[in-house]
């Protein structure tokens, strides 16, 4: 298959590299396919011919969309649609990455595809319209991933480590759920669900939850480092955007399009610290 990958210096965008082994795979730098260019976007599009675009780019500083909207709409929403434009002209099969971020988090089970959504962030809000973008291409498959993380890449797994390994005392917010998800795993449903030719909307998210309180000490507990590690709540440290308290997210549609590759979340973080590169 001939895959591009926008955003090849993300986390989730090494992953690909690691996963699409032995197919032709196009990961051009933020540099040549920048998403805030339309003619770049359609310029690649073309030069590349991709099957399928993986579209991993994305304004992902949560808290600094509340004082950057307008760019994180350019690049969450108005890029994507550029890119379902460009797919469509060429019959490509467009992957948009998408959030949890996009429900309000006052749910008390695991949220479906179709339960109605209600960012309470900007950046939730321009994933949505992004996601709305990207249903514009006939063939499109929204995969909505929540708590992305890998043993490489700015995330909370390497945080966690690189504050533990300075000695530092913890606390760790233990009020909001949701399930860790590696970006291997993500990366390989991904691939298969590409192969099984999957469309529409889908929840992509290692199974199970817990909160990031309960996260750092599996990987602690994992890694076996005695850390200083308490829990707090959300109000103690307030941020910018708002976070959803609640964002599980149901995978009985994933289930029943195709292959299930989505490990528990417990499992999939013994893998990354077991397999780091
Ligand atoms: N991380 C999470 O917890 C999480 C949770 C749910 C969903 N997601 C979604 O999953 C996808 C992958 O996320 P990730 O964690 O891999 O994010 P990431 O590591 O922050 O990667 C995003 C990439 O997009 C690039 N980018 C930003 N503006 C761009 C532009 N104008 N043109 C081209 N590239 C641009 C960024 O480059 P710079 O670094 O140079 O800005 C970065 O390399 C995103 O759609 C994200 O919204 C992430």
């Amino acid at each position: 298959m001939r895959v591009l990958v926008a955003g090849a210096s993300g986390q989730l965008a090494h992953a690909d590299r690691r996963t699409w082994l032995g197919h032709e795979l196009f990961l051009p730098e933020e540099s040549v396919l920048d998403l805030s260019k339309r003619e770049a976007i359609l310029s690649v599009v073309n030069e590349v011919r991709p099957q399928v675009l993986i579209n991993c780019a994305a304004y992902t500083q949560v808290d600094r969309c509340e004082s950057e909207g307008d760019l994180a709409h350019l690049i969450n929403a108005t890029a994507v649609g550029w890119l379902a434009e460009a797919c469509e002209a060429q019959g490509a099969m467009l992957i948009q990455i998408s959030t949890d971020y996009v429900f309000d988090g006052t749910g008390t089970r695991p949220y479906r595809e179709d339960d109605p959504t209600n960012p309470v962030s900007v950046y939730g809000r321009t994933k949505l319209a992004g996601e709305q973008q990207a249903a514009r291409c006939s063939r499109h498959l929204i995969a909505r991933t929540s708590w992305l993380y890998d043993a490489w890449g700015k995330n909370f797994l390497n945080t966690m480590v690189n504050a533990a390994n300075q000695g530092r005392a913890l606390r760790v917010v233990a009020d909001q759920r949701g399930a860790p998800t590696t970006c291997r795993a993500l990366a390989r449903q991904l691939k298969v669900a590409a192969e099984e030719g999957w469309q529409g909307l889908v929840h992509a998210t290692c199974q199970g939850e817990t909160t990031w309180h309960g996260f750092a000490q599996a990987i602690f507990e994992a890694k076996g480092m005695a850390v200083d590690l308490s829990p707090c709540t959300t109000a103690d440290y307030p941020t910018p955007a708002t976070r959803p308290a609640y964002s599980v997210l149901d995978g009985s549609r994933r289930t029943a399009l195709g292959t299930d590759l989505m490990p528990h979340w417990h499992e999939a973080l013994l893998d990354v610290l077991r397999d780091p590169c």
